[in-house]
Formats: structure tokens, sequence, C-alpha cells
């Protein structure tokens, strides 16, 4: 009689889970400009456990991992400029995924198809997850996001209760090293690259202006 009440004892937990104020959270709301300000800037790609074999193999593949948002709300994209280190290399990307306001999801075309993810928050505000499959629980995976390259305790547990109310377990989450990271050097040469050209389109402003009030003055003086 042990095993039948195990297994009752077993497939009661999702249910007691489903209560908790974590599991509730756990559904997609319609993405808003205040959601996407919420995500805008950069983030760090920390853990993710995934069942689709495509998903796993590619997560499996990332030491370290960290992206700028720049969404764009009139147009419904996100920009994406993504710093990732694969076998110690590092890759730089920039792309774009498309916002489905009303179904709360993010899409890119990658890996041969439309990849789907579903924006969701915890309690923490400097974290999110994307949720894949919600409706499939062979291909379910969650990825894990904070605003820092190191997540701390308090806030892998949160994602670890998130995996918990979907059924997969903290053995099956895989994770970023960012001791392994090598995308920081590639990251500061754009950001130099970038001032450089905007020190250069405000000296150009200068110029123009310059040229602007010279002119005035001439035609002033024409007319005295
Ligand atoms: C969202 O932001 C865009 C661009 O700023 C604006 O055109 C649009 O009206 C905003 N939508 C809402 C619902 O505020
Ligand atoms: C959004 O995209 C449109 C069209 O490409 C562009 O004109 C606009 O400047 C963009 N807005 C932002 C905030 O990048
Ligand atoms: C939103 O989700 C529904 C149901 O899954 C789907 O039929 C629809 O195509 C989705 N809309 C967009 C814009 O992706
Ligand atoms: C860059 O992104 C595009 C679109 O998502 C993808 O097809 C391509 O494989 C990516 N390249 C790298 C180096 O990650
Ligand atoms: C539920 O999500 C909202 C934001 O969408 C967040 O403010 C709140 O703290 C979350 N609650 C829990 C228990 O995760």
């Amino acid at each position: 009689m042990a095993l039948p009440w195990a297994l009752a004892v077993l497939s009661l937990l999702p249910l007691l889970d489903a209560q908790s104020p974590v599991c509730a959270n756990l559904t997609a709301r319609p993405i808003t400009n205040a959601t996407l300000d919420r995500i805008s800037g950069k983030w760090f790609y920390i853990a993710s456990s995934f069942r689709d074999p495509v998903y796993k193999k590619a997560a499996e593949e990332i030491q370290t991992a960290f992206f700028y948002f720049a969404p764009n709300k009139t147009e419904s994209v996100i920009e994406v400029r993504e710093y990732q280190t694969i076998k110690d290399k590092c890759t730089y990307n920039f792309t774009y995924l498309s916002i489905q306001w009303e179904n709360g999801t993010f899409s890119r075309h990658e890996l041969g198809r439309d990849n789907f993810g579903h924006l969701l928050f915890l309690k923490d505000p400097k974290t999110f997850i994307l949720d894949f499959y919600p409706e499939d629980e062979q291909k379910r995976g969650m990825s894990f996001y904070t605003d820092k390259p190191e997540a701390t305790q308090e806030q892998l547990e949160e994602f670890y209760e998130a995996l918990t109310c979907v059924g997969i377990a903290k053995s099956e989450v895989m994770y970023t090293d960012w001791k392994k990271d090598q995308c920081e050097p590639l990251e500061k040469q754009h950001e130099e690259e970038r001032k450089k050209e905007e020190e250069r389109k405000k000296e150009e402003e200068r110029k123009k202006e310059e040229e602007r009030k010279k002119e005035e003055e001439r035609e002033k003086e024409k007319e005295s």
C-alpha cells in the first residue's frame, strides 16, 4: 500500500504549489509600454532549464551571455545587442525580437524556427524569466536573467521556486559562469566607438551652428 500512497502525495504536490503566490504569478500578462521600460537596458543570462533538446543543446554551449534590450514601442520590436561566450570565444550579435503584446511574448527566428518566450516577473524587480512551451510538459523550459553578472542566493531561490511550480527540478538547471566571460573587451570597444560617434555628431552640430551664425551676421551686414 505504500506505493500508491506515495504516488498520491506526489501528484498532490503540484496542486499545493499552484496555490502559492509565486506559482500564481507564472502566467504571462499582456506586455505594455511600462513592461518594456522595466526590461530595457543591460541583462545577464544566469541559468536555464530546457526539456526541448534543441534548446538544451544550445544552452549547454553558452558559458556566459549578456545583452542590451532597446525596445522600439512604435515598431513592436526590441533591438538586442548580445554578447555570448561560447567555446571560450566572444560572439557578438545584433538582432531583433518581435513583441506579441497581447500574448505577453517575445519571439525570435532562430535555430530554423520561430521561438516564443513568455515574459514573467518574480518578486525581485531586478530579474525576469522567459518561459518556453508552457503548454507542453515534454518541451517546457525557463531561462533566468538578472541585472548583475552573478545572481544572489535569494534570486536563485525565487527561480527554483518558479521551476518547482512547473515541475522542473533544481538538478535540471544549467548555469553560466561569469569567470569564463570573454566579451568584456569587445563591449568596452563598442562603448568607446559609440562615444566617439556621439562626439563626432556633436562636433558636426557645433560647426553647423557656427556656420548658421556667420551666415546671419553676413545677412545683417548686407541689410545695414
Ligand atoms: C506606448 O509608447 C508609444 C511610443 O512612445 C506611444 O506611441 C504609444 O501611444 C504608447 N502606448 C500607450 C498605451 O501608452
Ligand atoms: C523606432 O523605429 C522607427 C522606424 O525604424 C524609428 O524611426 C524610430 O526612431 C525608432 N525609435 C526608437 C526609440 O528607436
Ligand atoms: C497569441 O497566442 C494565440 C494562442 O496561442 C495564437 O493563436 C496567436 O497567433 C498569438 N498571437 C501572436 C501575435 O503571436
Ligand atoms: C545572430 O542572430 C541571428 C538571428 O537570431 C542568428 O540567425 C545567428 O545565428 C546569430 N549569430 C550568432 C553568431 O549568434
Ligand atoms: C508577481 O509579479 C509582480 C509583477 O508582475 C511582482 O510585483 C510581484 O512581486 C510578484 N509576486 C510574487 C509573489 O512573485
